[in-house]
């Protein structure tokens, strides 16, 4: 499992080779094992392969470009009357898919979709509207899944930081000098 994780990084180049059916069911069902708050299972999954609704998903946000370029891309939808836990049971679905995409020899990335594009916001409702998903459904991410075109490093033991590691003894002190490390610019 470990493996998996080191090698999970955010792919945004993408060979063009098509991806096998095989490893593309596997991938789905990774995600359809993932946890959901109440067990509401409440996603549903559009698999996007026509370059021209890909070419349109990748103007959806600044940070989407490259969907275009992989041979196919999972959206993510969630129906919000079946579900209540939209933004954790997707995200976490969508973890499930990336690493099962690395296990599976593939490459993907978590590419935003709710509150994101410019204005904030328009993103999801143009995703929508493309796909024709209906109301009531939303839909946080978006997964490009290929097989990517440069291998990228691997995470590395030296990412381990110590620093991050509380007891919650040390946080009950109100002496203890050391802190959580509350960035600068979230203070007041
Ligand atoms: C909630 C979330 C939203 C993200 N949105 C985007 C995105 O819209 N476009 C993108 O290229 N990467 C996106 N990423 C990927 C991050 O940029 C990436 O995970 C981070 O830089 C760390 O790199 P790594 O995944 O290779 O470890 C997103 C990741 C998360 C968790």
């Amino acid at each position: 499992m470990i493996e998996a994780i080191r090698k999970r990084r955010s792919v945004r180049a993408f060979l063009k080779k098509a991806v096998e059916e095989e490893k593309l069911k596997e991938i789905l069902r990774s995600a359809m094992f993932a946890p959901t708050s109440w067990g509401t299972k409440a996603w549903e999954f559009i698999i996007v392969k026509e370059p021209d609704t890909k070419k349109m998903l990748s103007e959806a946000t600044a940070h989407a470009h490259f969907v275009k370029d992989a041979p196919l891309v999972i959206v993510i939808c969630y129906n919000n009357k079946v579900g209540r836990r939209f933004r954790e049971d997707s995200s976490i679905c969508a973890e499930h898919i990336h690493l099962e995409a690395v296990n599976q020899g593939l490459a993907s990335c978590f590419v935003q979709v709710a509150d994101a594009g410019d204005p904030p916001g328009s993103a999801e409702p143009r995703i929508k509207e493309l796909l024709g998903i209906p109301e009531g459904f939303r839909v946080q991410c978006m997964m490009p899944i290929g097989y990517a075109k440069r291998e990228l490093k691997e995470h590395r033991d030296s990412e381990f930081d110590n620093s991050k590691i509380r007891k919650n003894s040390e946080l009950k002190n109100p002496n203890h000098e050391r802190h959580l490390k509350i960035p600068e610019r979230a203070v007041g």
